[in-house]
């Protein structure tokens, strides 16, 4: 490493809200004067923001603080850690124990200490525990350095009070609240006029926007008469420069009918709406504390499919939840047929401390869980092929993302159903919206040609 650079090097383990606060902790690293670099040898500091909604993510981040300590050993390369892993206790005594010479272990509610934070390790040598175990409140006006020039996601609201049995999520999130919506309005207002075209709002349940400030009273300012998500989504499709919406993740015992109008009306919001499922079993969705049952969640599907021309689905389950019978996992694979999604995305259950899911007597053995798994798998695949088969010779409406990783003629864009595009073009298609002719399908994309 040279003398006096200051680069840092970041890894992002988690979901998309995870990922809007790297690019928050790259803000606040450009203001310090670093620079990002992927050349993780050559970093001054490096950032490890986790996750730990299923197992695998722990594995990950303690295979890898293996191979730091070399690096820290050599060149004194600061170490810090923050993300969702670090509220959890047990995970905080494993790195002091296990991994004593990192130097930083930071929390979700406490980025905007992390100037502070890093300027102790670097001035008083300190190792620095900054993780509060608190309901979390909102905290604006963080720098942020983003990672793409079109697409841009906006967080409109923190934390989860559904405390599903398997989820971990409530825990190191704490309790839901919501922007205000002035704020959110003026950062797309800003985005747009930056020159992005697609957002995509985030939060853990984002059609309860606002929801717990109503029921409890909590002030906020009805800026432009948005109390609502549906108002939200309403005013933000009015703002010039913005040509898509999405938003992650909807709860279906949320979705109310004001929400649908909105999608309906709203001609820049995606009609693909991602609708966790979870389960299709309603004796297993009723244990996994969702609040709907199988016969609501296909009537919910069916209300969006007749009032929004178009409409097309994405999803999460879970697969191998304690106590799930073939009968209940029948069910789930029922849905899946009735429902035709266009993505889904699986998971095998992961046992979470601390969660009552992990409680339960009735796990399920490894070797049915991945058996379930792969049959969901080869269900979903057939019925993405035959989705794919559906665009072939159709004009799709393409947001050109840039160059291919692989090919230097080939670029890629996504439709509107977030299906990835790949096509020939050139540098000055980058950022806009093209209408193409889908030629053929290749299971993860599909290839097409601008007309
Ligand atoms: N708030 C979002 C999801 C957050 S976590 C929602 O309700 O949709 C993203 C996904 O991870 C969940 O939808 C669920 O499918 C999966 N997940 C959460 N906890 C899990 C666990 N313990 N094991 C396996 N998958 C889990
Ligand atoms: Fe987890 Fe359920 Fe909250 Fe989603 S809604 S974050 S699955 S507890
Ligand atoms: Fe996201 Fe993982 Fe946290 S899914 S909210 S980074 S536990």
């Amino acid at each position: 490493m040279q003398e006096n650079t200051k680069q840092y090097y970041i890894i992002t383990m988690g979901c998309q809200l995870n990922e809007n606060d790297s690019e928050k902790i790259q803000g606040i690293l450009k203001n310090m004067g670093y620079e990002k670099t992927d050349k993780i040898e050559d970093s001054s500091i490096i950032i490890f923001n986790t996750c730990c909604v299923r197992e695998n993510a722990e594995e990950r981040l303690l295979g890898k603080l293996g191979e730091v300590k070399k690096l820290k050993e050599e060149n004194g390369t600061i170490i810090a850690i923050g993300g969702c892993m670090m509220q959890e206790k047990h995970m905080q005594d494993k790195i002091k124990q296990s991994f004593p010479f990192v130097d930083i272990l930071f929390g979700t509610h406490t980025l905007n200490n992390l100037e502070k934070d890093i300027k102790k390790v670097l001035e008083k040598k300190e190792k620095v525990r900054d993780i509060l175990d608190i309901d979390g409140e909102i905290i604006e006006n963080l720098p942020i350095d983003r990672n793409d020039k079109y697409r841009a996601s906006v967080t409109i609201m923190n934390g989860c009070n559904n405390f599903c049995s398997y989820c971990i999520v409530p825990y190191v999130r704490g309790r839901e609240r919501s922007r205000e919506p002035k704020n959110i309005i003026d950062e797309i207002i800003d985005l747009a006029k930056k020159g992005y075209k697609e957002i995509t709002l985030l939060g853990q349940n984002v059609n309860s926007y606002l929801r717990v400030e109503r029921e409890k009273n909590i002030q906020f300012e009805k800026y432009e008469g948005i109390d609502s998500f549906a108002k939200l989504l309403r005013k933000i499709n009015e703002i010039e420069g913005i040509e898509r919406i999405r938003f992650i993740s909807p709860h279906p015992k949320d979705f109310t009918d004001d929400v649908i109008t909105a999608i309906r009306d709203c001609d820049k919001i995606c009609k693909i709406i991602h609708l966790p499922l979870q389960s299709g079993s309603t004796d297993i969705l009723k244990i996994m504390n969702r609040k709907y049952t199988k016969e609501q969640y296909l009537n919910l599907v069916e209300k969006m499919k007749k009032n929004i021309p178009n409409v097309v689905f994405s999803t999460d389950i879970i697969v191998g939840f304690p106590g799930e019978t073939e009968e209940d996992f029948e069910d789930t694979l029922d849905v899946v047929k009735k429902v035709h999604f266009e993505q889904v995305f699986m998971f095998i259950y992961s046992r979470r401390k601390g969660t009552p899911a992990d409680r339960m007597e009735n796990q399920i053995p490894e070797e049915i869980k991945h058996k379930r798994f792969n049959r969901l798998k080869e269900l979903v695949e057939a019925q993405i092929e035959d989705n794919n088969k559906k665009y072939i010779g159709t004009i799709q409406k393409v947001f050109v993302e840039g160059k291919s990783k692989t090919n230097d003629k080939v670029f890629t864009g996504r439709t509107e159903t977030n299906k990835v595009v790949n096509f020939e073009g050139t540098n000055d298609m980058v950022g806009k919206v093209l209408n193409m002719k889908i030629l053929s399908e290749h299971m993860w994309y599909l290839k097409g040609k601008v007309v």
